[in-house]
């Protein structure tokens, strides 16, 4: 049998990278992390227990597609919190992941062919997802003074039907302010192209507040998921707000296509939206991280870094080091002992000459690290 040309995407490098950790944990080496992209901690506490008491009395059946009314409410409410918005939840979407959220999103906004503008660097799947649908992805390049998001000049007379963004961006952290936000969104209506947001480190900030998409328009589609600040990756549950002449679109692929979200993290994600404290602590933890990797990463002598607004990565140009970024990463994992993600998943044109750090684990695994990293490089440089 032969497979189709659309499913022949390419590997996700950062999943290579882990395999060579693990091999190398095998083989008996202690490994520092700073390649895996999620949290440390798990779901939080008042989220295990909801679905511990949930599960013994409930059959936990199907939901409806759009996900469970109560989470769709909660998540509505979290607009007014965040961004003082008042969100009709009608609008909210319960999906599997926000992976699960491209797919709905991308299948309900383009036909075979259409070309979706990506800022690069950006989070890989975007571009994989969008060949696996034959749509067209096209890498906008994004600038160091444009803190390496895309801006409507990137994109002029270049056809698209859509333009994906995120803010705090993976790899980079940079976010988009409000000025920024609004440019792009006016561009892209100027000339009828889909505005999706990407806004899953939202919450995940640390000098000013992330800004929504719909803080500036509702015609637009947000994702969003449980996994980053809400420390859920392995409950594959997100959300996604559309338009609302959109919701029922939506909700015939979603029954289509995944039935509903899973129920029980459905349950979960209700109650982890609760828990406040436990996710402040988890905050806590990043900020110290941040400061930690902003002091560490320049005396290590990776001193060409973006600026990390969000989430919890630091993206290093380290073309004065190497141009092979690959075979960089891996010689750190040899020498040093610390699992880092090279920049070719996230850019495949400049990504030879970049890293990400990722400083979502625990803060004596980035002192460690830190301190391997450091004496790494003043070898490597004898
Ligand atoms: C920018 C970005 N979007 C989406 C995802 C996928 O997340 P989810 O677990 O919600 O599918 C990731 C995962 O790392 C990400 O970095």
């Amino acid at each position: 049998m032969r497979n189709s040309r659309r499913s022949q995407v390419d590997p996700f490098i950062v999943m290579d990278v882990m395999e060579a950790a693990r091999a190398a944990e095998e083989a008996g080496r202690d490994i520092i992390h700073m390649e895996v992209g999620q949290p440390g901690t798990g779901a939080p506490e008042g989220a295990r227990q909801a679905l511990t008491r949930q599960m013994t009395g409930d059959a936990m059946g199907y939901t409806v597609a759009l996900g469970l009314p109560e989470l769709r409410k909660r998540i509505a409410r979290l607009y007014g919190d965040w961004y003082d918005l008042d969100l009709d939840w009608n609008r909210v979407i319960v999906t599997p992941g926000s992976s699960g959220a491209f797919l709905l999103a991308f299948t309900a906004l383009f036909d075979t062919g259409d070309r979706i503008g990506i800022g690069e660097p950006g989070y890989p799947s975007y571009r994989q997802i969008l060949t696996a649908l034959d749509l067209v992805p096209v890498g906008l390049p994004a600038s160091p003074q444009n803190r390496l998001q895309p801006v409507p000049a990137d994109f002029a007379a270049m056809d698209l039907r859509g333009l994906m963004v995120a803010s705090p961006a993976n790899p980079s952290g940079t976010m988009l302010n409000k000025p920024a936000m609004e440019a792009l969104v006016s561009a892209c209506r100027d000339n009828d192209i889909a505005f999706i947001s990407d806004e899953i480190y939202h919450g995940i900030e640390y000098e000013a507040k992330a800004v929504s998409a719909l803080e500036v328009t509702d015609d637009c589609y947000v994702i969003n998921s449980f996994s980053k600040y809400f420390s859920m990756t392995g409950w594959r549950v997100g959300w996604m707000v559309v338009p609302e002449p959109h919701v029922r679109v939506i909700e015939r692929l979603a029954q289509n296509m995944f039935i509903c979200p899973s129920h029980a993290s459905q349950i979960a994600a209700l109650a982890a939206m609760d828990c406040g404290d436990e996710l402040e602590a988890n905050m806590a933890v990043y900020r110290e991280n941040r400061r930690l990797m902003l002091d560490g990463l320049p005396k290590a002598g990776f001193h060409k870094i973006a600026p990390p607004d969000g989430a919890f990565y630091v993206y290093a140009d380290v073309s004065d080091l190497t141009s092979d970024s690959r075979a960089f990463a891996a010689e750190i994992l040899e020498k040093a002992g610390v699992a880092v993600t090279p920049g070719l998943d996230f850019d495949p044109l400049r990504g030879a000459g970049t890293l990400r750090f990722s400083y979502a684990r625990a803060t004596a695994d980035i002192v460690e690290g830190l301190k391997r990293l450091e004496h790494f490089m003043a070898q490597r440089q004898r």
